[in-house]
């Protein structure tokens, strides 16, 4: 048979013209099938791993409004074991939903003393922030959040609202506006006081369900 006769004609391989036509077919055939068994068996395996897959959310609050987020999670996964550093271990967990608040720019010491129970776990991190005027600020906290966890901790995504603070720190700050000194200090942060003061709220719930579901796949 002429090399131009054959369409399987890739040089002096399997597919040369001294293989029967009907055995290159065949074997095209069966690499076709390898192919969509192999491909079917790894996506049979990751819906596997999401289904199966245990989630736990842990989480910090010292005023409520990380709390109010974590219960948000807890009804979107109601599977999921609801823990605080207090309650609960994240032992059996193949993923943690990580809640914190911001204390001093950074998570509180009493999470960080649980973060080695997150080895070798995917984690999705949630938190709220007194001052939330800015994704790139939420972005430098994770980033500090992220340096605590283990480093074999898997982060799948994150989220973070701002966070109502205590009538102390409106004090504090009106205290500062008072003071011709620390007036424009005082008033930049009232407004953000006051800004703050609406969250979390149903729509921060939801958009956090939203970014956790999307992240988890
Ligand atoms: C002691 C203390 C330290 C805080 N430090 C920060 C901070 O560094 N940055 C910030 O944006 N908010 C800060 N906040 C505000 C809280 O993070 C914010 O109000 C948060 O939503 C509280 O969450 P919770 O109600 O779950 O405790 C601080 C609040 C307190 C009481």
């Amino acid at each position: 048979m002429a090399a131009h006769q054959n369409r399987f004609h890739f040089g002096n391989g399997f597919f040369s013209p001294q293989f029967p036509h009907h055995t290159q077919i065949l074997y095209k055939l069966c690499l076709d099938f390898h192919i969509c068994f192999c491909y079917t068996v790894s996506i049979i395996k990751s819906i596997k791993e999401r289904i199966c897959m245990k989630i736990a959310i842990l989480y910090d609050s010292a005023t409520g409004n990380t709390a109010y987020l974590a219960e948000a999670l807890h009804k979107a996964y109601p599977d999921a074991a609801l823990c605080t550093p207090d309650t609960c271990s994240v032992t059996d967990a193949d993923c943690v939903l990580l809640g914190f608040w911001t204390d001093k720019g950074t998570c509180s010491d009493k999470l960080k003393a649980v973060l080695p129970e997150l080895s070798g776990k995917k984690v999705f991190l949630f938190g709220t922030a007194g001052f939330g005027a800015s994704d790139s600020y939420f972005s430098q906290l994770i980033d500090r959040v992220k340096a605590e966890l283990p480093a074999d901790c898997q982060v799948m995504g994150w989220y973070m609202c701002a966070g109502r603070m205590g009538e102390g720190v409106r004090r504090r700050y009106e205290q500062m506006c008072e003071n011709p000194e620390t007036r424009e200090k005082g008033e930049m942060l009232l407004r953000n006081f006051e800004a703050a003061a609406a969250h979390p709220n149903a729509d921060d719930a939801a958009a956090l369900v939203e970014r956790c579901r999307a992240a988890l796949g």
